[in-house]
């Protein structure tokens, strides 16, 4: 096997179904193709995804496909996918979507490298069907029941995404839809370690390779139902928060515990709620990210969140004692109570 394919080697190899694919499906798709006519393609960080149709009868509609080409090799790739594959299709959720992990999948070079195969999942991703929804409380009430729900039946069946993010949630009418599995920690993986680290403004600041098993959607999930809920009462923090590459949140607010602008909005928003859910994620911040609650434990003991009381990111603000002595006692915590604003771009 030669070096591992660059994007524009995928893209040029693409353009020949034929001749790139191994599988008969794939050999005879024809590809989405931009108004240049040049294949269209999705890119997150890890791989290069390509929407194809293959010409098919009846079943035709089961034949859109999402064509994964991974931009960097993982040792164990296949082995991982094995298991995830087999678990899915034991526990049977409504989240996933069906595909095959093709060891010779596409040929660069005269070398096979490999590709995922993936039915194509129709819908909006999380960030632009929020967008859309953002004066309609209501919908996304009904979408933060429906996360609650979908991160209950992963939890069950023993699965963690590892990588719950805008761009791998795709929404459509009232279901949802996850993809992109490269990152995904089901039992038979016990004992490995994590291949990625999943997208910064979503994951705990501290996650590392180490950390992998059933707990690594935690945060993510917390942070995704919290972003919902104060949506619903301010959408303004829609335009001030959202990069185009988050929600609401950033990396560096996890670092400025009740310090960056978005804490101090979240207070204005003067939701026992929200406050709560916003006091919930900055203890989980001070937690192991193996030691995060999981969802449900979080939203029934929501009243018994403490804000942390050693913040970890310098530089530390001065801190009035009075204030220090009311939030000992339990009080409204005083980085609720301070206001200021930083920019908002991701690190
Ligand atoms: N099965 C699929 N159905 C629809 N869109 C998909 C599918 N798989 C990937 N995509 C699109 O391609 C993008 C990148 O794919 P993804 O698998 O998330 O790669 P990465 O690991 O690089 O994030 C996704 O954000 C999504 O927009
Ligand atoms: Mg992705």
């Amino acid at each position: 096997m030669g070096a591992w394919p660059d994007l524009t080697e995928y893209h040029e190899a693409v353009q020949h179904p034929p001749r790139a694919f191994a599988d008969p499906g794939l050999k005879v798709v024809a590809l989405e193709l931009d108004r240049f006519g040049m294949p269209k393609p999705a890119t997150g960080g890890n791989a290069v995804v390509y929407k194809a149709k293959e010409p098919g009868g009846f079943l035709s509609f089961k034949k859109t496909w999402a064509i994964r080409c991974f931009l960097r090799p993982i040792s164990d790739h296949a082995e991982r996918y094995e298991a995830i594959s087999k678990h899915l299709r034991k526990v049977r959720l409504p989240y996933d979507v069906d595909f095959q992990f093709l060891k010779q999948g596409i040929q660069i070079r005269s070398s096979w490298f490999p590709i995922v195969k993936m039915q194509w999942a129709d819908g909006d991703l999380l960030h632009s069907h929020i967008e859309k929804h953002l004066r309609n409380p209501a919908s996304l009430e009904a979408l933060r029941a429906k996360w609650v729900t979908l991160v209950r039946h992963l939890e069950a069946a023993q699965v963690a995404h590892g990588d719950l993010q805008h761009g791998n949630i795709l929404v459509r009418g009232g279901s949802i839809q996850l993809v992109d599995y490269d990152g995904m920690w089901v039992p038979a993986l016990r004992g490995r370690k994590a291949t990625e680290l999943g997208h910064r403004a979503y994951q705990h600041p501290e996650r590392s390779e180490q950390d992998y098993g059933q707990e690594i959607d935690r945060f993510s999930a917390l942070v995704i139902y919290l972003s919902l809920a104060a949506l619903e009462r301010d959408a303004t923090l829609w335009e001030r928060f959202h990069t185009g590459d988050n929600l609401i949140f950033v990396r560096e607010d996890f670092h400025q515990l009740g310090r960056s602008a978005i804490w101090q909005q979240l207070r204005r928003i003067g939701s026992r709620q929200i406050d709560q859910l916003a006091t919930a994620v900055a203890a989980m911040v001070q937690q192991h990210p193996m030691k995060v609650s999981n969802l449900d434990s979080v939203l029934k003991n929501l009243a018994s969140f403490k804000f942390p009381t050693s913040i970890p990111a310098s530089p530390p603000a001065p801190k009035p004692a009075a204030v220090q002595g009311a939030r000992a006692a339990g009080a409204m915590p005083s980085w609720m109570k301070k206001t200021g604003y930083r920019d908002h771009s991701d690190d």
